[in-house]
């Protein structure tokens, strides 16, 4: 396997690994846990910054204004998808995962606008 091809695959168990333990971190919590909670919420920031090492390595991250409009696209694109698989869950009886599909579809629309927002200013800056 090609260097770049493991680099790749790093960069995705990584984060997954930040959900996984931020997940078990919430878990922990809701068990009354906290010490273990914040272990675990620790170590999936140090995942998250293994992640980010591979995001600059593999070269996803370019100028800011370039990043900010390729996360405006992105965001524009889960908005969408949220909302559809929130469609699919309902139709499909599952009213549980319809509102987290709900629920990260707003979260989504909002940084959409916190996004355009940020994009409005640097080309005042122009
Ligand atoms: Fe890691
Ligand atoms: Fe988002």
């Amino acid at each position: 396997m090609q260097i770049i091809e493991i680099m790749e695959k790093t960069f995705e168990a990584e984060s997954g690994d930040i959900a996984l333990y931020l997940a078990m971190s919430k878990k922990a919590a809701d068990d009354g846990d906290s010490e273990i909670a914040r272990y675990l919420y620790n170590v999936a920031m140090e995942e998250a910054n293994h992640a980010m090492d591979f995001a600059i390595l593999l070269g996803k991250v370019k100028d800011t204004r370039s990043n900010l409009t390729m996360m405006l696209e992105a965001e524009i694109r889960s908005e969408k998808e949220r909302g559809e698989a929130a469609k699919t869950a309902l139709a499909q009886g599952n009213k549980e995962a319809f509102q987290y599909f709900e629920r990260s579809m707003h979260d989504e629309k909002r940084h959409k606008a916190g996004l355009k927002v940020i994009l409005s200013k640097l080309q005042e800056k122009d």
